[in-house]
């Protein structure tokens, strides 16, 4: 995350500047949309259902002015010499027939239609959150959480209003209009074919709207997309904002960012504008020119008045399908850069999957090793970490030292597998973590970061996340409640509800001690083969942090474990250390070795705190001629 206050975060968002997408952009809006049919299909009967009625519904009001004629050329047209009143009422009985079968096929639409738009948004929207929680750590840390955000909220919001309204529309108006002017060309002759000569340039017109129209409407969802990101951030970042009084500097750079999408959307609704009134006024001036010419044709004898009176009340009943067209023209294309926006994400291959067949590692003993482990980040120019050996015994602790920037922490996140190695292997009990499944390998290893991330649940929950929902609740029970022991978090019985308190957004009720005790709680609960802490003890004081490190040896004892060490007294609960430098494994021993021969271990060690590195060099001292301390 960047420092968002003062540089706006990356406008061109990751996916603008992907270069898969010129791929997407050359497909046709038909060719995108047609990807929705998988999502579509069930709900197929009811929008065809839906289709069937709206286009009956146009129907009827296309046969109006036919029975208009009838009335015009029979029962009026026999005028004054005798009244045919049957003739009228037949007339007036069908009219009247055809108007209630457009309304009741309108409600029908409606109601048919309305069930598909929501289930189709619902499935897509849960598609999309099971792929962004399939998708590897490298996707999420190249897309911006608010560009995910407006996809599957805004751009699937988009989808639904088209699917209930929208496509029915599009196809309906355009049926409409084909059908309309086929009868008037069909019955009015040379008047039919003046109206069908309009269409030339609404067509041009349509086609360039449509290629404009389209860039502007992928621009405007990125934009909200970035600005989602920007509030994303910034709310979450609001007690940093506010410590440093950057408000203000927020504030600017989100209006900045709120008035750019601004302009946008004026520009859009001014091409939108544009083409609307288009089709407005090219109808209009077409029905004029039919006006003159029609009054001609009819003074010559060349057209009956009932003809005449049936041509324009149809041209009136295809005018709003006209219009409505180029509102559902833009609605389409909206839709189809949501479709687009959509699929980018969801065609994002999972580059860490589960294999096609399995190893099966019944029992896990929790033995690691990694073997010439070399890792680059994506996008990034040198490894992190290269030829890295580290054997991590079953049942062992190991510490892993090293200065800021070493690579601690990544190697830390290679072993549950949330990067794949670039280089060598990751064995977990013998087996290569990418021929297990990720469950295999995450029930195996359970990991406590660096930065506690705590979710608006109860505490119960939150350290219960590790455990299978299958144990019975006694056990869950036990589990809990150890947990909280361990990792010296009682402070939860204080809480108004005790462990059932909600703890708010990320935890932020709490103090960043007490989160790192719930997320050290989360990891001990699980009770996995393998623990990973990464500084698990940071922000604890002294007095909790050597309660925690007291119950904390009993836990490790069982477990096989990697802790990340930024104090000595850390370094203390482990059987080994190994340093990492500039990537390397430079040495592996037990404090007391390192301390004697590795001068960048005693390095690392003076750097720490002062106070911790006298504090754990007597421990340590004390260690060597304790000999039940030493098999810790
Ligand atoms: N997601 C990432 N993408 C690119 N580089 C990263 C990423 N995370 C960490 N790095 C880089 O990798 C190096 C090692 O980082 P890290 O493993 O966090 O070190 P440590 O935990 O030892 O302080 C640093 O130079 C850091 O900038
Ligand atoms: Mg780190």
């Amino acid at each position: 995350m960047g420092v968002m206050p003062t540089t706006p975060p990356s406008p061109a968002s990751a996916a603008s500047a992907d270069p898969r997408n010129e791929s997407i952009a050359a497909l046709s809006t038909f060719g995108s949309i047609r990807r929705l049919y998988p999502f579509v299909r069930p709900a197929m009967p009811r929008l065809i259902g839906g289709l069937l009625s709206a286009l009956g519904a146009s129907l009827a009001a296309l046969a109006i002015p036919q029975a208009l004629k009838w009335v015009v050329n029979g029962p009026l047209a026999a005028g004054a010499q005798e009244r045919d009143w049957r003739g009228l009422a037949v007339a007036v009985a069908i009219v009247l027939v055809l108007g209630l079968a457009e309304a009741g096929l309108i409600l029908l639409r409606r109601t048919l239609v309305m069930f598909p738009g929501t289930q189709v948004e619902a499935d897509m929207r849960m598609a999309l959150f099971r792929h962004l929680q399939n998708l590897p750590i490298a996707f999420h840390d190249r897309w911006p959480g608010g560009q995910l955000l407006s996809r599957i909220m805004g751009d699937l919001g988009l989808l639904r209003r088209w699917l209930i309204f929208g496509v029915l529309q599009l196809v309906v108006s355009a049926t409409t209009i084909v059908v309309g002017i086929a009868i008037l060309v069909a019955t009015a002759g040379w008047l039919g074919l003046v109206y069908l000569a309009g269409a030339i340039p609404v067509v041009v017109i349509v086609f360039r709207f449509s290629r404009k129209y389209r860039l502007i409407s992928r621009q405007s969802q990125d934009q909200s997309g970035d600005l989602a990101t920007t509030v994303e951030e910034s709310v979450h970042g609001i007690r940093v904002l506010k410590a440093f009084g950057r408000g203000r500097d927020a504030l600017a750079s989100f209006t900045d960012q709120a008035d750019e999408l601004r302009r946008t959307e004026m520009k859009k609704a001014s091409v939108d504008a544009g083409l609307m009134t288009s089709l407005t006024l090219i109808p209009e001036l077409t029905i004029a020119a039919c006006v003159v010419l029609g009054t001609i044709l009819a003074a010559d004898g060349q057209i009956d008045l009932g003809d005449l009176v049936m041509f324009f009340a149809t041209t009136a009943v295809i005018n709003g399908p006209v219009v409505d067209l180029g509102m559902t023209l833009s609605m389409t294309l909206n839709a189809r850069t949501a479709v687009d926006r959509y699929f980018e994400v969801i065609d994002t291959p999972n580059t860490v999957a589960d294999p096609a067949e399995p190893v099966r590692v019944p029992i896990p003993a929790g033995e690691v090793s990694l073997r010439d482990v070399t890792f680059r980040y994506e996008d990034a120019e040198r490894p992190v970490l290269e030829h890295v050996d580290l054997d991590l015994p079953a049942g062992t602790t190991t510490a892993l030292v090293g200065l800021t920037g070493s690579g601690k922490s990544t190697l830390a996140m290679l072993v549950p597998r949330l990067f794949d190695v670039t280089g060598g292997q990751v064995l977990l009990d013998g087996a290569d973590v990418r021929d297990l499944t990720r469950d295999q390998v995450r029930t195996t290893v359970a990991v406590a970061f660096e930065d506690p991330t705590l979710f608006s649940a109860s505490v119960r929950d939150n350290v219960l996340l590790g455990v299978s929902d299958d144990l019975p609740a006694a056990e869950r029970e036990a589990r809990l409640h150890e947990a909280i022991d361990v990792a010296q978090a009682q402070f939860v019985a204080d809480l108004p509800l005790g462990v059932e308190t909600r703890i708010g957004e990320e935890g932020l009720s709490l103090s960043g001690g007490q989160r790192q005790r719930l997320a050290l709680a989360r990891a001990v609960a699980a009770r996995p083969p393998v623990l990973v802490l990464d500084d698990p003890l940071s922000a604890l004081d002294v007095t909790t942090e050597e309660a925690v490190t007291a119950r904390l040896r009993d836990v490790l004892r069982t477990t096989t474990s990697l802790i990340i060490a930024h104090r000595p007294s850390t370094v203390a609960l482990a059987d080994r250390v190994a340093v990492l430098r500039d990537g390397r494994i430079t040495a592996v021993g037990t404090h007391s070795e390192l301390l004697a021969r590795d001068p960048h271990y005693r390095h690392i060690i003076s750097s720490l705190e002062e106070d911790y590195a006298s504090h754990v060099h007597a421990a340590a001292l004390d260690t060597e001629t304790e000999p039940e301390e030493q098999s810790l």
